[in-house]
């Protein structure tokens, strides 16, 4: 029986993909079990990276292949365990399912439709950087997810993919699953390592960095859920990886869009694709309404100038998780700001002085902006906190908490103008 049977409320979420690799078997809303995994191709990529490649040619292959982690900051993920190789064994292998960010809901659909990808990313993964243990951090509002891993695992385990000795190959490498207990913060890879250790999930001062000193004081490296769905593509494919995608940016990446399109969903496609047609491909603006915005979940907002940029990692790209939530002219610049503030606001972990205060400062500057209240004073305020918060944080929370604010100053002015002198464009705030 489908798991989620018993689990309900869980939502249906409109999947389309035109390049078919990660959302190859994940277009219906049930989860594939690993008879199915299997005889569409599923745990080949492990067999073959057992029987052919060294750990060392596994590294190599995925420093080719140009994958960037999908977890937001878009590092390079080969030299990432390059770095986690350079140091002693034990060492670990941690995957980010905490996806917290507002609008984010990607990595859910690989968890929930089709587990054993991610899993046998991780073994493969585990087998690269000579890891013995694997952990899954989920966060904690995913139940559903949590019990598809955990079947998932039983599954791969009874099948031989886990454990002892994998397929004969005296590789051997398990999996744990820990949920999260709905923080944000647990979702930055230091946080989430003091979190399963069992701490308060606060992060630490950087460096050292996980692959140097991480999990129980051990290299560790932390991928999220969709990076290392990419790696059973890389190895089944090898060179012909490089054929998908812009150069640079090879591979599948996937876009959560929300908001004011006319179908919502998760969407692969390759990194060439922009703005515009990303949002083509959910149908276009709904009700034929007028564009106005895109906020990249918590960290940032494009304004019609951007929509011709590429959904990629180059510093003119959009980069980041892939989130965009759609705004049209019905919706108010600052009371979408007023959402995201209050989110950092709410989700700072309070270690850092300028970002537990500076947090709750943009806010009620913003929610003057809304009453009527706000004067010339406030705006010049929020440009201080915007400069002042990153420098005192210690935590990519902090360094991005004003971003949307800035980009919403530099790029919708008038905005402000207009509740400055007490007047809302899209006639929500007045
Ligand atoms: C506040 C905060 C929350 C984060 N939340 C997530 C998350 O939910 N999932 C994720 O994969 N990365 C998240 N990250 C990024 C992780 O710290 C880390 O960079 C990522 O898991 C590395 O994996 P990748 O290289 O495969 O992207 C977050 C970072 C910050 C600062
Ligand atoms: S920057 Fe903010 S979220 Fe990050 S550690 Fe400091 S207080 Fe916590």
């Amino acid at each position: 029986m489908d798991i989620r049977e018993k689990i309900p409320h869980l939502p249906e979420i409109y999947v389309d993909s035109n390049i078919n690799l990660l959302l190859r078997r994940a277009k219906e809303n049930r989860t594939v079990d690993i008879e199915e995994y299997e005889t569409t191709g599923g745990y080949s990529a492990l067999k073959k990276a057992l029987n052919r490649f060294k750990p060392e040619d596994v590294i190599a292959l995925v420093e080719e292949s140009t994958l960037r982690g999908r977890g937001g900051a878009g590092f390079p993920t080969g030299r990432k365990w390059r770095f986690a190789i350079a140091n002693p064994q034990p060492r670990y292998l941690v995957c980010n399912a905490d996806e917290s960010e507002p609008g984010t809901f990607k990595d859910r659909i690989i968890i929930e439709r089709d587990p054993h990808l991610l899993l046998e990313g991780m073994i493969i993964a585990g087998y690269a950087i000579g890891a013995k243990e694997g952990y899954i951090y989920i966060r904690g509002e995913y139940p559903a997810g949590y019990q598809i891993l955990k079947n998932a695992i039983r599954e791969a385990r009874e099948a031989g993919y886990l454990g002892e000795d994998i397929l004969g190959s005296g590789f051997s490498f398990d999996i744990k699953v820990y949920r999260g207990a709905g923080a944000y913060i647990c979702g930055e890879e230091t946080a989430l390592i003091e979190s399963i250790e069992g701490k308060r999930g606060h992060p630490r001062l950087k460096p050292p960095y996980p692959p140097q000193e991480g999990l129980y004081g051990r290299p560790t490296v932390v991928n999220n859920v969709e990076t290392l769905s990419n790696i059973p593509i890389i190895v089944t494919y090898e060179a012909y990886f490089m054929n998908i995608g812009p150069a640079g940016f090879y591979g599948p990446k996937l876009f959560p869009i929300s908001g004011k399109v006319e179908r919502p969903g998760v969407y692969e496609a390759t990194m060439d694709i922009t703005l515009r047609e990303l949002i083509e491909m959910a149908g276009g603006i709904k009700d034929g309404k007028k564009f106005k915005a895109v906020f990249s979940g918590a960290l940032g907002i494009y304004s019609e100038e951007d929509l011709d940029m590429p959904m990629d990692y180059s510093p003119k790209g959009f980069g980041g998780t892939g989130t965009t939530i759609v705004l049209d002219e019905d919706d108010c610049i600052i009371d979408s700001l007023i959402v995201i503030a209050n989110f950092f606001y709410h989700e700072s972990c309070g270690k850092c002085t300028p970002c537990r205060v500076g947090t709750y400062e943009q806010l009620n500057v913003l929610r003057k902006f809304q009453d009527g209240t706000a004067s010339e004073k406030d705006f010049k305020y929020l440009e201080h906190l915007a400069k002042n918060i990153p420098i005192g944080s210690i935590c990519g929370l902090g360094y991005s908490a004003p971003q949307a604010i800035v980009d919403a100053m530099r790029k919708f002015p008038e905005e402000f103008k207009a509740h400055l002198e007490g007047k809302c464009p899209a006639g929500v705030c007045f």
